[in-house]
């Protein structure tokens, strides 16, 4: 880890990342990426893509249930670790979202809040003409991001969380259009910390970013059981692009 490191590139790829995050709930992947195919009607064999995979929850069971599929993540760790679930329809790769894909998909999924890292609305606006430029014609993208207003209406500004004998404290705000939480912790007497820092990305934005591609807004929607979304009551907003 150096200093000059982006904050997505040093916490998601350190163990106290997956350790903090160790309950994140696969049931619940499992249940939306069965509601998610269902409705999309995509059919076995189609290629996914999922854009940002970590360790591969979504994409092995993906695979499971008869997609091919190319998971990829800017963490090398968590790429080595999904590599053991490699299969002739399964594979890794360590890829940077910023960068345009070599292959073109049937779907991409981009998953749990993978989406609105960059700094700057170009970057961000990058990522979505990647994701045009990945998929085959009449293709599907899904973003599967946070509601930013149910976030702010219910920011929790200061939580202890102790998972693995690891006191994590955590201090949440939202600043310059970013929410920010700060995470510090001890391990073996050394003190970390890391920040998580993804942009206030509302609907509106979102759609603005869309318009600067092709894709066109199909659905959105607000949980993993794919109610509509509500910008007040929604925690996710999803959103189902089509090129
Ligand atoms: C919140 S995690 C979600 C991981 C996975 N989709 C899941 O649901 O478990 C965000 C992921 O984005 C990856 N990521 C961050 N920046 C990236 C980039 N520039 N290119 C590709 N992946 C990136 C991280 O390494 C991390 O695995």
């Amino acid at each position: 880890m150096t200093e000059t490191k982006e904050w997505f590139a040093t916490w998601f790829d350190s163990e106290f990342y997956h350790v903090l995050y160790k309950d994140r709930d696969y049931k619940e992947a499992e249940l939306f990426m069965q509601h998610l195919v269902a409705f999309l009607e995509l059919p076995k064999g189609s290629h996914i893509l999922d854009l940002a995979c970590g360790k591969g929850r979504h994409a092995v069971y993906l695979n499971k249930i008869g997609y091919r599929v190319t998971g990829v993540d800017l963490s090398k760790n968590s790429i080595a670790f999904a590599k053991k679930f490699s299969s002739e329809t399964l594979d890794f790769k360590v890829h940077d979202m910023r960068n345009p894909f070599p292959k073109k998909y049937d779907a991409i999924f981009n998953l749990f809040t993978s989406f609105g890292y960059f700094e700057d609305d170009y970057t961000n606006i990058k990522v979505l003409q990647n994701i045009e430029n990945g998929l085959k014609k009449n293709g599907i993208a899904v973003i599967d991001f946070m509601n930013v207003n149910y976030v702010k209406k219910h920011l929790k500004a200061t939580e202890k969380v102790v998972k693995n004998d690891i006191i994590f404290d955590i201090n949440r705000k939202i600043e310059n259009q970013k929410i920010i939480k700060d995470i510090q912790f001890k391990v073996a007497g050394k003190t970390y910390n890391f920040q998580e820092k993804v942009q206030f990305l509302t609907l509106e934005t979102i759609k603005k970013y869309i318009k600067s591609t092709t894709l066109k807004l199909e659905h959105t929607f607000g949980d993993y059981q794919l109610n509509d979304f509500n910008v007040n009551e929604s925690k996710r907003l999803i959103l189902v692009l089509k090129k």
